[in-house]
């Protein structure tokens, strides 16, 4: 007998994009999502203002993805939706619509955590793509998380390595910041970086212990290293862009394939996936594939779609879960840190 088809809608709301997806099985039928460029003027995210664009853009937003997926609600089988971690305001307003529309429909709701939807974003099913075998290492890298996994199944996990102050993404968009670029910086100094000598300007890395991260330091080394140059000559950052980001990126690359290295050492795991907005830096994908060449270490790297905040991600797990009948009651609640 065939297996039947089940279809689930997921809701992702964790931080500034809202996003929906509808999964058949382990496929994604559709995945939407509506970024919020409110925060651009800001320099960062405000949560505030990303609630209420959560709001507005919550109900077209899963439309969408029901239309592009050409399934009714009447059809799906379950809600999966981000408890967190992530901001509060932001996590409210999926959570609340999950439930409701749980219940409105009389279907399970399927609670999923974003950190553990980032990793299994891999076993989304696409053409072309081999998902890791367990155990594989699992680094994610975004403007909120800088995070060193040991995946043994779908839902054993354990952080062996995190950052104990920014992120990498805010590295990057706050060393972006200082050189007088619009955010998020990150794909811009990516792109100048790639013009320039990586051995220009040497930052210093900082030195913290076992597989943590620490990145607060190198902003400061690069603010200060920035405010003494133009000192000297107000036009040091327009002459030497390519430069001092080719230099911010070999240090920010080193940083994370050091600890990288230490964490296959550690575990004798060579398996190694990455996910988050800046697994598409041409620095970090470089250092992997020498990886593989020198160290015989087999990379991941999901399409880009599904290393930034999406709903797919949270529909696989969703998925997973479902298989499991792994469900949640309507008394649940959005939970700010949450960790795997
Ligand atoms: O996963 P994401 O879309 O959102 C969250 O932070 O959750 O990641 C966005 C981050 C930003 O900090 C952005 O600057 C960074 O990813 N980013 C990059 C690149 N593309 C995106 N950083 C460096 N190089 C890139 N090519
Ligand atoms: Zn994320």
């Amino acid at each position: 007998m065939e297996n039947k088809a089940t279809y689930i809608l997921a809701i992702e709301s964790s931080c500034d994009d809202t996003s929906a997806a509808v999964m058949c099985n382990n496929s994604a039928l559709s995945n939407v999502v509506a970024t919020q460029k409110i925060h651009e003027e800001y320099g960062g995210v405000v949560p505030e203002l990303a609630s209420r664009a959560h709001q507005q853009n919550i109900v077209p937003v899963v439309h969408q993805a029901l239309a592009k997926a050409n399934i009714d609600k009447n059809q799906l089988s379950a809600i999966a939706f981000t408890r967190g971690p992530g901001l509060m305001g932001s996590l409210l307003v999926g959570t609340s619509f999950a439930k409701s529309l749980a219940l409105g429909l009389n279907i399970p709701l399927i609670e999923v955590n974003h950190m553990q939807a980032h990793i299994l974003s891999h076993f989304i099913a696409e053409d072309n793509y081999q998902s890791p075998s367990f155990p594989f290492l699992a680094m994610t890298i975004s403007g909120g998380h800088t995070q060193i996994v040991l995946v043994k199944s779908y839902f054993e996990m354990e952080v062996i390595g995190e950052t104990l102050d920014d992120a990498v993404g805010e590295a990057y968009d706050k060393s972006a910041k200082i050189l007088g670029l619009p955010y998020p910086g990150g794909p811009l100094v990516d792109k100048y970086a790639q013009l320039g000598n990586a051995k220009a300007f040497p930052f210093p890395k900082p030195k913290v212990e076992g597989l943590n991260f620490s990145f607060s330091g190198l902003k400061t080394s690069i603010l200060y290293f920035i405010q003494r140059e133009t000192k000297n000559n107000p036009n040091f950052i327009a002459e030497n862009r390519d430069d001092i980001c080719a230099s911010i990126q070999h240090t920010i690359v080193q940083i994370l394939m050091d600890k990288l290295k230490k964490a296959v050492k550690q575990t004798g795991i060579k398996q190694v996936a990455i996910g988050g907005g800046v697994s598409a830096n041409s620095g970090i994908r470089q250092a992997l594939k020498e990886a593989e060449d020198r160290w015989g270490w087999t990379t991941y790297v999901p399409k880009f779609e599904y290393c930034t905040d999406n709903a797919a991600m949270i529909g696989i797990v969703g998925y997973l879960k479902y298989k499991e009948q792994s469900f949640s009651d309507q008394d649940i609640t959005a939970q700010a840190r949450y960790v795997i």
